[in-house]
């Protein structure tokens, strides 16, 4: 039998009991995995909002990612569990996870910076209304750096003599990859106190690990240094794509080729060949609201060069999108008003239906801005979430769907349609804006026939094989790449 140690004392592995609140895009995935690999370990999911809990334990599961139905399906009812009875599951658990969301403030002291710990916090002091037993309590959700100490003080302030031992062990994965990235993943974090009682608590969650992942992966540090590392983890990732995208600027001043650019630097082992790829922009719910917490966290330490240089990064994210739109209008004989755009691609990504900060809402915006027709088409997002993306304030985007606003009037220069042959029939250009397999096979003399004349193609992520839809008689546009001679009349100003 195998034994662990929890907070001290010796229990029987099959006697852990984890509660994960938050059964959202992290919660979900990490935790059906944790069921997979420890069969014997009970695992409870709750979440607040029951919909999302319906949906885990129907057949259509809440998000979309590959793989993910496998796992569910294999442990689901055995030793895996969704629920909305949050105080009941928590008051039972030994080991309860919390990864709910950690959007960005957008009101008060910190807003448009600072994370916003409301859902954090209220479930901290939830745990400690309802525990009647000992409990780790592991912050998964990507939180400030010292977030712990304040959990650990609403913990042991009303903690009727419970012992709390906070654990930072945040999460890497990445979307349309979870499954993947959470069974074999670069690294397990475990941050703890450097006392015996932490020291004890980082073991328990490492046996809980070392079920799958090989000791040498996880790597145990104090407390502040695993909340930093996410952070800074995020950071570093952002500021490749924003420095490579700052690069295909440049390209394509020049007739550089960004993709040759970055697979001769990727090459330097120094640097390496991931995170190179130029893109109309980064997108998704975490690295903007990571950076902009990191700059926030700066400030609040009197680090001003620090905050500038990680805002950077940010601001050259936005650029790229500005930089797309003006292309894309300028190309047009400066003006889109009236016409019809095909948009392939909503996703963040390929592989999601998340929208959360895609750049195609910044797209959109700006080329409704300049009154183009849209026709979208997104494999996996449905278009009443286009719609509400599309309507709402910039300050909502990072929220998930459910707990965003529930948009007012869909905004009638948009339709959402079923596949790309009828989001581009009749329509002057073509923007690419996630890179869904499924793109790079579309029939595009058949595409070209049905466009009007000259038909263009904006590639926002350099998916396509320019030659081939040159040969075709478009005119092409790929992020970085030298410019059709069209493109090189009309200078896009951003
Ligand atoms: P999400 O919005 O998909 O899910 C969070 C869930 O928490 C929601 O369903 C919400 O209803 C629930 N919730 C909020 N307060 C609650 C409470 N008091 N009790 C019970 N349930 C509650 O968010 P997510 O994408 O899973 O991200 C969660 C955290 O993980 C964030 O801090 C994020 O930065 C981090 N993270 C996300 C990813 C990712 O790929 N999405 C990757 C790594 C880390
Ligand atoms: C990212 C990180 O990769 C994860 O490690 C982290 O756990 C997660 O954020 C988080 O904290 O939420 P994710 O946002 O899901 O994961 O997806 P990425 O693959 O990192 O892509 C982010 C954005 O960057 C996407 O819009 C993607 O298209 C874009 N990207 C990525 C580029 O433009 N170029 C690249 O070379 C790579």
């Amino acid at each position: 039998m195998v034994l662990i140690l929890f907070l001290g004392y010796p229990l029987h592995i099959n006697m852990v009991k984890i509660c994960c609140i938050g059964a959202g895009y992290v919660g979900g995935p990490t935790m059906a995995v944790i069921a997979l690999k420890c069969p014997k370990i009970e695992v409870v999911v709750v979440d607040i909002f029951e919909p999302r809990i319906i949906a885990w334990n129907s057949d259509q599961l809440p998000i979309y990612e590959p793989g993910l139905d496998d796992v569910v399906k294999q442990c689901r009812g055995k030793n895996l569990f969704f629920s909305k009875d949050v105080e009941k599951h928590v008051a039972e658990a030994d080991i309860v996870f919390v990864s709910v969301n950690t959007p960005t403030k957008t009101q008060g002291l910190g807003a448009g910076k600072a994370a916003d710990l409301t859902y954090w916090e209220s479930a901290a002091r939830m745990i400690a209304d309802v525990s009647k037993s000992d409990k780790i309590v592991v912050e998964k959700s990507t939180v400030p750096v010292k977030t712990a100490e304040a959990i650990e003080k609403i913990l042991t302030h009303n903690s009727k003599g419970i012992n709390f031992q906070i654990l930072s062990n945040p999460e890497f994965l990445a979307e349309g990859t979870a499954i993947q990235d959470l069974f074999k993943p670069d690294r397990v974090l475990i941050g703890g106190r450097e006392t015996p009682e932490g020291q004890k608590a980082i073991q328990a969650l490492k046996d809980v690990y070392a079920h799958w992942v090989p000791a040498e992966r996880i790597i145990c540090t104090n407390l502040w240094s695993a909340e930093l590392s996410k952070l800074a983890a995020n950071a570093f990732l952002a500021q490749r794509i924003s420095s490579v995208n700052a690069m295909s600027a440049l390209c394509e001043a020049t007739g550089a080729d960004v993709s040759q650019v970055s697979h001769a630097i990727g090459k330097d082992t120094r640097i390496g060949p991931k995170f190179l790829n130029a893109s109309v922009g980064f997108g998704g719910s975490c690295f903007q609201k990571d950076i902009l917490n990191l700059v926030y966290i700066c400030e609040c330490n009197g680090l001003t060069e620090v905050a500038n240089y990680w805002k950077q990064v940010v601001r050259v994210n936005e650029y790229q999108k500005t930089r797309f739109v003006n292309r894309v209008v300028s190309s047009m004989f400066n003006t889109v008003s009236g016409k019809k755009i095909a948009i392939l691609g909503f996703a963040f990504k390929k592989d999601t239906g998340d929208t959360r900060e895609t750049p195609a809402i910044g797209v959109c915006q700006g080329l409704l801005g300049d009154k183009a027709i849209l026709s979208i088409y997104d494999p996996q997002v449905p278009q009443e979430q286009i719609q509400r993306d599309l309507s709402m304030h910039k300050s909502e985007l990072d929220k998930p769907p459910h707990l965003r606003p529930v948009s007012p009037v869909a905004i009638e220069q948009v339709t959402c349609v079923r596949d790309a042959y009828e989001a581009t029939k009749g329509a002057h250009g073509i923007c690419v804006l996630t890179e869904w397999d499924e793109f790079k096979t579309l029939d595009y003399q058949k595409i070209y026939n049905d466009m009007q004349k000259p038909a263009f193609v904006f590639d926002g992520r350099n998916v396509m094989d320019v030659d081939k839809l040159r040969q075709i008689g478009f005119i092409v546009y790929s992020i970085g790449k030298p410019l059709d001679a069209w493109l090189k009349d009309m200078p896009a100003v951003a």
